[in-house]
């Protein structure tokens, strides 16, 4: 049985980036009263196991519901029906979900059905385009529409928030807990270098050059848009200065047109995903980014690393504004142009390359957990 002193609170994910904006929020929960509980889908296998480890966070509940390349509907559905059963089981007081994917919608959706109250980190991000990014911009909607805890990391999102009328006590601007994931991270591996162990002979292979750091794994990029994204890489790394090293996410859609234009290219590094630690050494010792992340486009500017933005538009404008980030699109020659500029021009590299942080400053989870417990008072 629960009680006001002993919340019972059940923390719902299912995604890489879920889990490395949740792992810190979950041991900050942990340092209350309240009775904390894990549930992951799995909606992705290994690339969360990663993050699992190196956080030391091990599931109550594991739903293990990743399937190779299945569809939004098959994932939505078996997400409904298995988060249900979770619930009936688990009863919990407050449900916590992330975001905007499939998992925070349906974690979201089936606490409603059940009149379990939701809160929502990181919410009020909008693009105002629900094709772009897709699924995302429903989802996160979705999922705002239930909560009645609302943690808008800027200003900016917390003004979105208030023009689709969510009353402004609901809504508590907190900064993003990603800031507090690569705060802690950092630290670890300037204290113990063997954490990102995963990155080491890749960067001493490539010493001396320029490193350009690459992500990208957006559905509304499937297809044309990945292939030129792809082209644009390998005109970038036909500079003998420079390397690209490029994570590529596990989707067959994305490893396979990358996979056609880059490989067996000698300056582009094209390997798996980089364990957390591993990726936040990357992101240290690149020059630049250019991805289609949203997770990486808060990282980069704390870590003073101008990004260009592969993508439409973007729910993250703080980086826009402050001149450390640039929409570029999927458009071939527009991601040539701008990472040439960089890399050919100081003072557009130095104008791009400040350290700034409007998405946190490190604790934005004590902050979350801290009023998440204060509600049951
Ligand atoms: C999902 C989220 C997206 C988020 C992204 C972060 C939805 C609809 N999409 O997109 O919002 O930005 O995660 O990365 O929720 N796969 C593996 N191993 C893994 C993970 C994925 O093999 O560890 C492959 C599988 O074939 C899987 C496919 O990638 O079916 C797609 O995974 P899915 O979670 O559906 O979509 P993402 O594109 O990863
Ligand atoms: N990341 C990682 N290893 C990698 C690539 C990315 O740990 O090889 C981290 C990155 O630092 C960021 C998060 O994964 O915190 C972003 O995840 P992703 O781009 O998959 O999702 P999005 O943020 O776009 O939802």
């Amino acid at each position: 049985m629960s009680s006001p002193a002993r919340p019972r609170i059940l923390v719902v994910f299912g995604t890489r980036p879920e889990a490395i904006k949740l792992f810190p929020l979950v041991h900050a929960l942990r340092r209350t009263a309240a009775d904390v509980r894990v549930c992951v889908t799995a909606q992705h296998r290994e690339m969360l196991d990663q993050v699992l480890e190196i956080a030391k966070i091990t599931p109550d509940y594991d739903l293990d519901l990743m399937l190779p390349n299945q569809s939004l509907d098959a994932l939505t559905a078996r997400l409904l029906t298995e988060l249900g059963r979770v619930l009936d089981t688990d009863k919990p007081d407050r449900v916590i979900v992330q975001g905007d994917t499939a998992t925070a919608m349906a974690g979201a959706l089936t606490a409603y059905y059940r009149k379990i109250p939701v809160s929502h980190v990181e919410a009020g991000l909008r693009s105002g385009n629900i094709y772009h990014p897709w699924p995302e911009e429903v989802n996160r909607k979705v999922v705002g529409s239930i909560a009645d805890q609302h943690f808008a990391p800027t200003e900016t999102s917390r003004d979105a928030l208030l023009a689709e009328n969510v009353p402004a006590d609901r809504i508590h601007v907190t900064g993003n807990t990603v800031i507090d994931a690569l705060i802690e991270t950092r630290a670890r591996v300037d204290s113990d270098a063997s954490l990102a162990a995963a990155i080491a002979p890749i960067a001493a292979k490539y010493a001396g050059k320029r490193i350009v750091a690459v992500t990208t794994h957006r559905r509304e990029n499937f297809g044309g848009g990945l292939k030129s994204v792809a082209q644009a890489v390998r005109r970038i790394a036909r500079r003998p200065d420079v390397a690209v090293i490029f994570p590529v996410h596990p989707n067959p859609n994305v490893r396979g047109p990358m996979a056609e234009v880059l490989a067996g290219l000698d300056n582009v590094a094209m390997i798996d995903p980089l364990d957390y630690p591993s990726f936040v050494r990357l992101l240290s010792l690149c020059d630049f980014v250019m991805t289609d992340s949203g997770g990486v486009q808060e990282e980069a500017p704390a870590l003073a690393k101008p990004v260009l933005v592969m993508r439409e538009t973007t729910e993250r404008p703080e980086g826009v504004t402050a001149g450390t980030a640039k929409l570029v699109g999927s458009d071939e020659e527009l991601i040539v142009t701008e990472a040439s500029r960089l890399l050919d021009d100081s003072a557009a590299y130095e104008a791009m390359a400040r350290a700034h942080n409007p998405f946190g400053d490190g604790k934005s989870s004590e902050r979350i957990a801290r009023i998440v417990v204060e509600s049951f008072a």
